[in-house]
């Protein structure tokens, strides 16, 4: 069974065409998939119709998404189960995923709301087993020395660091990431891709990450899906895409491009991570400008 599967999923926004139009995409479990496109493509827009946070149109044509073979939502409305299945999905954005007065400790035993009482989590009771299990977690991305701290005073990094770890305790089986390192320098950024692959494969955690630079998802994710003005234009493996195509999909956004062969550049510095995709891609940085000028 799919980790996620969405059937012709289209999202209208009045007055502005399609943000989705006809989207089909089926993720396997386990997987780790990179989704790219220029601005405006739809990418905040499909995680959110994933994560079930927003509806898509109710035009009659069917559009569903499930989610580990759970309908979240269908042609326009969230199933009646949405908010169980919703637990199972854990979401991160590119900034303000922890509450800067909390401590990242209590950040991340957060996780357990969708399965313990409510109150018992609005009184801040949480037992002595979700706080290991807490711990456990933050130990996973590197940041269970920094427990007691409170979020704010965590950088971006260690803030993205924390929201995987709550994702952790809240033992979702899929991580929605939308740019969770747009706002973060190269390093932190490597760190925090390196740790979503470390638990995609170390705990078969499914992953969709919606990345601005390209030159993460090669280095990151085997898969990469591109959108275009709402539609997939490419799925398929990260490896097989090329700068004539990245060139043309990003059009007049391309001069931000770092295109293939940047793995020197923003890849694992790990052994450990180098593996995600199988082998390291070879070469330099090639902006995009040099390929322009180079093909006309
Ligand atoms: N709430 C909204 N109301 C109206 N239009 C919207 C809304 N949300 C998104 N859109 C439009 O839908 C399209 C897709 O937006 P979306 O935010 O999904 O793009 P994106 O690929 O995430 O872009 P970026 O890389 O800038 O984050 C855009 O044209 C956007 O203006
Ligand atoms: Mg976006």
């Amino acid at each position: 069974m799919a980790a996620i599967e969405i059937r012709n999923l289209s999202r209208t926004f009045p007055g502005r065409g399609k943000a989705l139009d006809g989207v089909d995409l089926t993720v396997g479990r386990g997987e780790m998939v990179g989704l790219i496109g220029a601005s405006g493509s739809g990418k905040s827009t499909l995680i959110r119709h994933i994560a079930g946070l927003v509806t898509g149109d109710a035009d009659g044509r069917g559009g569903v998404v499930r989610v580990g073979g759970e309908t979240i939502q269908e042609n326009g409305h969230l199933a009646p189960g949405a908010r169980r299945t919703r637990t199972r999905i854990g979401v991160i954005f590119q900034q303000f995923n922890l509450v800067g007065r909390l401590s990242l400790l209590t950040n991340t035993v957060l996780g357990v709301l969708g399965r313990v009482p409510h109150w018992r989590g609005a009184l801040g009771l949480f037992s002595r087993d979700e706080k290991l299990l807490a711990m456990q977690a933050l130990a996973q991305v590197g940041m269970a020395d920094m427990a007691t701290q409170r979020a704010s005073t965590l950088s971006g990094g260690q803030q993205q660091r924390g929201a995987i770890a709550r994702a952790l305790v809240q033992e979702a089986e899929i991580l929605l990431a939308d740019e969770p390192i747009a706002s973060l320098d190269p390093k932190s950024a490597r760190r925090v891709m390196e740790i979503l692959a470390h638990i995609n494969r170390r705990f078969g955690i499914t992953v969709v990450v919606s990345l601005h630079q390209v030159d993460y998802t090669f280095a990151y994710c085997p898969r990469t899906v591109a959108l275009r003005d709402g539609r997939i234009v490419y799925d398929g493996p990260s490896r097989a895409l090329t700068p004539s195509f990245l060139t043309e999909l990003y059009g007049a956004q391309s001069e931000e491009l770092i295109l293939p062969g940047a793995y020197g550049q923003h890849g694992p510095e790990s052994e450990d991570a180098a593996d995600t995709q199988g082998a390291a891609l070879p070469g330099t940085p090639v902006p995009v400008a040099a390929v322009t000028a180079a093909t006309g």
